[in-house]
């Protein structure tokens, strides 16, 4: 059945497609037991809250080049910080950046919490970003739920349902595909098809390794998904 083939097929398509991000342990290291650092999955799911991944790779790089830890960057000047994230817009992001990177370094010891509640009572830590690291550093099978993933669900199960309203829906599908093992590379491996084949628009149906599990795709509808109540 789709929950087990879906999630199956999906990772052996990570494993020759995964992208390659520099916050990201490739799969076959992950498959050997690797785990990214909490802290540079941290920073990077920050980064990527409505930034793109070819914007984010630059400020990744120069903020992990000055500050390697979460020690570092709890240490450093307000206003360096501020100036290093210049360019990538919503200030605030920033500000709860660093506000977490002292908490982490003075209340946790510099160690991030490894699981969805501990990381969940960080500040600037809401569900997504909690369940992102959870998962990617942790490998605990959270349930990720971005916009992309919400369009690969839609599509999936063909729910037309449209978005706000999907959401819980759409969440309670992306769990029931969330495996047990693997679960950082899966939650990777949706995200990573969504912004590469599942896309918003002329989505790459031809080449997806779920094609055949594919609700939308049979009934003609993937296009027309996720539906969105109007503004
Ligand atoms: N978008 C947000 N986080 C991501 C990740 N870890 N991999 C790919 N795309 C992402």
């Amino acid at each position: 059945d789709l929950e087990k083939t879906a999630p199956a097929r999906l990772l052996e398509w990570y494993d020759s497609h995964a992208r390659d991000l520099p916050w990201r342990i490739p799969p076959k290291q992950a498959l050997n037991g690797v785990r990214g650092d909490p802290y540079r999955v941290w920073l990077s799911e920050v980064m990527l809250q409505q930034t793109t991944v070819a914007a984010v790779r630059s400020y990744f790089a120069a903020f992990t080049t000055r500050w390697p830890t979460v020690q570092a960057l709890a240490a450093a000047d307000d206003a360096d910080v501020m100036g290093e994230w210049a360019g990538l817009g919503y200030y605030a992001r920033a500000r709860n950046l660093l506000k977490c990177a002292r908490v982490v370094a003075s209340d946790y010891d510099g160690v991030f919490p490894d699981t969805v509640d501990g990381l969940r009572a960080l500040p600037g830590i809401g569900p997504y970003t909690a369940a992102a690291i959870a998962a990617i550093a942790f490998d605990r099978p959270a349930v990720v739920v971005d916009g992309n993933v919400e369009r690969v669900m839609a599509r999936l199960f063909d729910v037309h349902t449209p978005l706000p309203s999907a959401k819980a829906e759409l969440t309670d599908l992306a769990g029931r595909l969330t495996p047990d093992t693997r679960a950082g590379c899966h939650a990777q491996a949706v995200m990573d098809l969504g912004a590469t084949i599942c896309t918003p628009r002329n989505p790459a149906c031809g080449i997806c390794p779920l094609i055949a599990d594919c609700a939308a795709k049979a009934a003609g509808t993937a296009q027309d998904l996720p539906r969105k109540t109007p503004k």
